[in-house]
């Protein structure tokens, strides 16, 4: 029953509401375009790897993982593709006054936003398109967005709780098995993996396969590091990642829908491939029990959902790896899961996004703006099917 103020939506069946009004939607516009203005800020540089060392850096989380920062080489972008740390922090309340999230969950739908908030083609006329509006700058997203808002199934479908039930999530002492097709499988501690290989800053854009997008500054190294001191074998063209699966500290793991543990997969050459990070901190600090502790997927071209969380285990197979959402809906979450905003997923349009702060939408770029860096490793290949 829908209390006044209330929208209702059904997705798949569940049924979620959101408890903002119009009012209250459109005052909370005002207040976050008056906040964002007063923020902005701009430096030059991006995604040239530079290599430059900085200090050894403690870190210490609130989940008890501790490890040293090594090695730490920084990858320069634009400060104005940061998004703000408040603005990051704040993601759930501007998702809120977007009408892009709703109190509860929305069951079946990868990275939050309720289905049949972004239509499917065609898109509205009246937002900007690539041709009529060119990317604006981008800016690092608010530290407490990235924090509080997040999608962790094994704790919850509410995105709004996982940071409240994943709070005492034991992420130390932790071990990552890298096995398969390798000539030299291994067994590595957390502390291992942050002391034997390059620690790096990088800045990526996230792009939600719901068309919110974020840019988020990530720790960690090269999984191509790792790949090759464990060595595939000739045989090898896959990596398949696992999340650990423990019931008495995941109470999401309950919910039968989900075919646990959490699976996601890559080509070796996606793998391989520079942008392609293990991360173990995000804004210089370990990564927080929510987002993934300690050690997460990042691959800035793809969707969100890709980037699977507290890794058990890594392993090279010559099999294209069965992933949890392509498992669960094929027709709308692939393997590749390319960001493309010539696709569109069939329940909303991919050809803008929301940059979380951001009033106006923004054109969505082809492989997330990465083209340069990965658009080789699809050439010949149909998109529209490979999605
Ligand atoms: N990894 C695991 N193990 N479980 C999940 O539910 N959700 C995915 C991805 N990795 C998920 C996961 C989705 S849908 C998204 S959008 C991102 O994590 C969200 O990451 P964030 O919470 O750090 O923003």
């Amino acid at each position: 029953m829908e209390k006044p103020g209330e929208h209702t939506k059904t997705v798949f069946g569940p049924r979620f509401t959101s408890s903002i009004s119009k009012e209250e939607f459109v005052t909370l516009i005002l207040e976050k375009a008056h906040t964002q203005k007063q923020k902005s800020q701009s430096k030059a540089c991006w995604l040239k790897v530079i290599p430059k060392v900085r200090n050894t850096k403690s870190t210490q989380s609130k989940t008890g993982h501790k490890g040293k920062i090594m090695k730490i080489k920084s990858v320069p972008v634009k400060s104005s593709e940061i998004t703000p740390k408040e603005t990051y922090l704040s993601r759930r309340d501007f998702l809120k006054q977007m009408g892009i999230v709703t109190a509860g969950a929305a069951l079946l739908a990868a990275c939050g936003a309720p289905a049949d908030d972004m239509p499917a083609s065609p898109v509205d006329p009246n937002l900007p398109t690539a041709e009529a509006a060119p990317a604006p700058p981008d800016e690092l997203t608010d530290h407490e967005a990235v924090i509080n808002y997040n999608n962790y199934y094994e704790f919850t479908t509410d995105k709004e709780r996982v940071a409240t039930l994943a709070e005492d999530f034991i992420s130390s002492p932790w071990t990552v098995e890298v096995s398969g097709m390798v000539n030299n499988p291994k067994t590595y501690g957390v502390e291992d993996l942050l002391a034997n290989f390059t620690q790096e800053e990088r800045i990526y854009r996230m792009r939600c396969v719901e068309a919110w997008s974020m840019v988020i500054p990530w720790n960690g190294f090269t999984l191509a590091s790792l790949l090759k001191e464990v060595e595939p074998t000739s045989d090898a063209k896959y990596v398949r990642f696992e999340t650990l699966a423990d019931p008495d500290q995941m109470p999401g793991l309950k919910n039968g829908l989900y075919p646990w543990p959490y699976q996601e997969g890559l080509r070796l050459d996606e793998a391989y491939n520079d942008l392609t990070l293990l991360a173990t901190g995000l804004y210089g600090e370990a990564l927080p029990g929510q987002n993934g502790a300690p050690i997460r997927l990042v691959v800035p071209w793809k969707y969100g959902f890709k980037s699977i969380k507290s890794i058990v285990k890594i392993e090279l197979t010559d099999e294209q790896p069965a992933t949890m959402w392509e498992t669960i809906a094929p027709n709308e979450y692939g393997f590749y899961a390319n960001v493309n905003p010539g696709v569109d997923h069939p329940r909303w349009s991919q050809a803008s996004e929301r940059r979380i702060g951001e009033l106006k939408r923004r054109p969505t770029l082809m492989f997330n703006g990465y083209a340069e860096e990965v658009a080789h490793l699809y050439e010949g290949m149909d998109l529209t099917k490979s999605y």
